[in-house]
């Protein structure tokens, strides 16, 4: 039975023009900085940005660890939202790898403010950690891709500015914020110090993010990818689909958007299960079934039955992603099984 899969922008394959860019593109020693396609793509990863530099890394969890191992020391404290993937997702890397301590902060709709950084922040003295990094999501996942605006961010990062912190923004889905608000990701970008986004998310790629900065951090993260086993070899392969991605992908990000939209507000028309529409603001939509008097793994488990996979974020709550290949009829034939399983 085909399947219509709205568990992650994850699952998009690479377009014709990827495999085709992949198949054809010039290739060298990544290692020796000698891949002429993976400095193309670091060079027009940090002109998108409006940074100096950017690095290729296999993963948006290993672009975050770098980040942090390349700006912090062991035993620090990173303040982080309470919700975030680089807290609850990456299977502890900031303690086990970093050796940072987190401080959860809880969001609204994903963010922080600078206030909560301040009132945060420890007084100096030998028994606390030092805090030494703020980290930002954006969008951010859990919250149902929510946004954090150019203003919030810059609110941050003048706290964190002021107190010596480095501001870290999980952008694994930055264009697709950028792309909401009408601004370009240089503008989200401005005031942070490390940005790391995904290239095989919402922008198709089968592999790869990019993490920007300045060229002195962008060295320290080099050597921190070393570490962590992150220097490939003929890695133009993987940054052939990554520029072909920045050059096509970007705008059409904008139809995820809408079908996510779509599909929205059907689900809140059935009137069966709770969402908040607020939360929906790119291109997840995040329900809750707790009414139902069901778990979200039972319904998702109905869903796929009828031909629906989705995925399940906590007991009660289902999360489904729009991404490319998912065209508005797969949103009402969507919509049709979800009225199906609730019986509306
Ligand atoms: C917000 C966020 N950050 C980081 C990641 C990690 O990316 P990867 O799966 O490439 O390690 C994800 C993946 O879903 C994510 O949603």
């Amino acid at each position: 039975m085909p399947f219509i899969d709205l568990r992650s922008d994850t699952v998009t394959l690479p377009t014709e023009e990827m495999r085709e860019a992949i198949a054809s593109t010039e290739l060298g020693d990544d290692v020796f900085g000698e891949d002429p396609s993976v400095n193309r793509l670091q060079e027009e990863a940090a002109r998108r940005l409006g940074k100096e530099a950017g690095l290729l890394v296999t993963s948006g969890t290993q672009g975050n660890l770098v980040s942090l191992l390349a700006q912090t020391r062991p035993g620090e404290e990173a303040i982080v939202e309470a919700d975030s993937h680089i807290y609850n997702n990456e299977s502890a890397g900031m303690t086990r790898v970093a050796g940072l301590i987190p401080r959860p902060l809880p969001g609204f709709y994903g963010a922080i403010t600078g206030r909560q950084v301040e009132e945060a922040l420890r007084p100096v003295n030998v028994h606390f950690p030092r805090t030494s990094v703020v980290c930002l999501e954006n969008t951010h996942n859990s919250a149902g891709g929510t946004i954090t605006s150019v203003e919030q961010t810059e609110e941050v990062a003048a706290v964190a500015r002021e107190h010596g912190l480095k501001l870290h923004v999980d952008g694994a889905r930055i264009f697709n914020a950028a792309v909401a608000l009408g601004v370009s990701a240089a503008d989200l970008a401005k005031e942070v110090d490390s940005l790391t986004f995904c290239l095989s998310k919402g922008l198709c790629c089968p592999v790869g993010s990019v993490v920007v900065g300045s060229e002195e951090f962008i060295d320290e993260a080099r050597r921190a990818r070393k570490v962590l086993g992150g220097g490939m070899r003929q890695a133009g392969v993987i940054a052939a689909a990554g520029l072909v991605a920045l050059d096509r992908m970007v705008d059409r990000l904008a139809e995820d958007h809408k079908n996510a939209r779509l599909l929205a507000e059907g689900i809140a028309r059935l009137g069966a299960v709770d969402i908040d529409l607020k939360s929906v603001q790119t291109n997840i939509v995040i329900f809750d079934v707790a009414r139902l008097g069901m778990t979200a793994p039972k319904f998702a488990g109905m869903l796929e039955g009828r031909g629906l996979k989705v995925t399940t974020k906590g007991p009660t709550r289902v999360r489904c992603v729009t991404h490319h290949g998912i065209e508005a009829q797969h949103i009402e034939e969507s919509l049709e099984i979800l009225k199906g399983v609730l019986g509306v």
